[in-house]
């Protein structure tokens, strides 16, 4: 447990944050654990971790995990959260039981659901707040939904703000089932009244499990305080128990950076054709053009144009460059002002220079390009090293791999390569040097020297002459 007194209107508690993380996510039919799916490019588990960690510090988090455990903890690792096992899965309430005694410490526990990832800060803030100030024993954040299907809902008390039950879906009566006020499935819990009431939870439903919603009856009839309030967002409790909602939660997640990233200067046209991640930055006076994708940690300057169909994950895209249509990059750095495409496929390690300008069809792999150098037409560099102000001709060919191992071209500042060149590495081009057209270079060129490596043009005069006239004697 960290230091962490929240400052309530109860005085200083200290908060735990449990997120439920442990179900296989049956209705998506994956063998994969739901929590990993992926909404906006992040597991929905990665979306509801960081909002609790903007809450409490990442210590004070305990993610419950069992299904399939080891890649959950794995894929989440790198935030700092602590993990309890839950194994088998019995359910919610069951969730809860198994994180007991690492909450003994707390006064206080807010409970995520690892499958709702719109979750905010903000609305985990109000939920403790509302928790404190009423002083209760279970507060559920509740939502009113126009369409309440699938959800649990929550039966109040006639007057205040106090809730007699949870119902869950599959065990309304028809009238409850009309009650569009439901169970968003967060909460927040006196740690004390919650520790002593737990095992009272039974298995009676038809799922056989241990409903963590029953507590609000068993609360209720142990004489503590249940309460609900509503949440002012309801779409920040979406949860995501099919394919179909986690495509919705998909579409609403990328709506909404889009508007985020025009607010903040930048104008994508056709904003619902464009897939961008959560974690993406753009730069102001951009334009992002219809059916473009950027994904993971990229980053893109100011007055930027990226032309319709290209994919830009994981790379760092400087000021007032041009990507034209169709281009591929991953990991890659465009320093400003740099064109690429259309149809450019720059691969993990491409350093693309100032004002450097790479084609189309070619396709670049752990190179730097040095300023203003030029690769425009159908041509593969990888594993080079290549100076300022070097022409790569149509058609040139780094032979960097022969079979075991990948070796280096260096080209130095100023080289002319002719169009159609294989440059067999190791190998290197001096400063100023040229190739001729069709060479196949095995050995180091001199800077300033013009290097052939092609047979000798024959002419045969009249030859062709001849040969017509030799077919039609026949
Ligand atoms: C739950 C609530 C329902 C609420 C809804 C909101 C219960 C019984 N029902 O239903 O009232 O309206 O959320 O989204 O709680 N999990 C575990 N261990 C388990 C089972 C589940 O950690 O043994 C985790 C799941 O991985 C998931 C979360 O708990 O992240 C919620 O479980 P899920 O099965 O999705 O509950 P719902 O049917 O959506
Ligand atoms: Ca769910």
């Amino acid at each position: 447990m960290s230091k962490n007194p929240s400052h309530g209107s109860a005085g200083v508690q200290r908060l735990a944050i449990a997120i439920m993380a442990a179900g296989k996510g049956t209705r998506l039919k994956s063998k994969y654990p739901k929590v990993l799916h992926e909404v906006g490019g992040k597991p929905l588990l990665a979306h509801v971790i960081a909002a609790g960690t903007q809450v409490v510090p990442p210590a004070d988090v305990y993610v419950i995990v069992g299904y399939e455990s080891d890649r959950v903890r794995k894929a989440v690792a790198d935030t700092g959260v602590r993990f309890v096992l839950q194994q088998p899965q019995r359910g919610t309430g069951h969730a809860l039981m198994c994180a007991g005694k690492n909450l003994a410490g707390y006064d206080h526990v807010i409970v995520l659901s690892g499958d709702a990832p719109l979750i905010s800060p903000e609305t985990i803030r109000r939920l403790r707040d509302f928790h404190l100030q009423k002083k209760a024993a279970m507060t559920i954040l509740s939502a009113k939904l126009e369409e309440p299907t699938g959800y649990g809902r929550l039966i109040r008390k006639t007057k205040g703000d106090e809730v007699a039950a949870v119902v869950e879906e599959n065990s309304c009566t028809p009238a409850q089932r009309k009650l569009r006020e439901i169970n968003s499935g967060f909460y927040a819990f006196a740690v004390k009244p919650l520790l002593e009431n737990l095992q009272k939870l039974k298995t009676d439903n038809p799922h056989g499990e241990y409903y963590l919603t029953d507590m609000a009856s068993v609360l209720g009839k142990a004489k503590e305080r249940v309460v609900a309030t509503p949440t002012d967002n309801p779409s920040e409790i979406l949860g995501s128990n099919t394919r179909a909602e986690l495509v919705d939660l998909d579409r609403k997640m990328r709506r909404d950076k889009c508007i985020e990233l025009m607010a903040e200067g930048v104008t994508i046209f056709y904003p619902e054709t464009c897939v961008i991640d959560s974690d993406v930055e753009v730069g102001a006076d951009t334009t992002i053009e219809p059916f473009v994708q950027l994904l993971g940690k990229t980053h893109i300057g100011t007055d930027c144009r990226v032309r319709s169909y290209s994919v830009i994950q994981n790379s760092a895209i400087e000021d007032g460059v041009v990507i034209r249509t169709g281009c591929v990059l991953d990991g890659t750095r465009v320093a400003k002002d740099a064109v690429l495409g259309p149809y450019s496929h720059l691969r993990p390690g491409s350093d693309i220079g100032e004002g450097a300008h790479v084609g189309n069809f070619v396709e670049i792999k752990k190179v730097r390009l040095g300023k203003g150098s030029k690769a425009n037409h159908l041509t593969y560099l990888g594993d080079a090293d290549i100076g300022a102000g070097v022409n790569i001709g149509a058609g040139t060919i780094t032979c960097n791999y022969d079979g075991v191992n990948k070796y280096t071209t260096t080209i130095e500042d100023g080289v002319f390569v002719g169009s159609d060149s294989t440059l067999v590495a190791p190998v290197r081009l001096g400063k100023g040097s040229y190739v001729g057209a069709a060479s196949c270079i095995t050995e180091d060129v001199p800077p300033q020297s013009l290097a052939l490596g092609r047979s000798k043009q024959i002419v045969k005069e009249g030859w062709a002459k001849e040969k017509r006239a030799r077919q039609a004697d026949h």
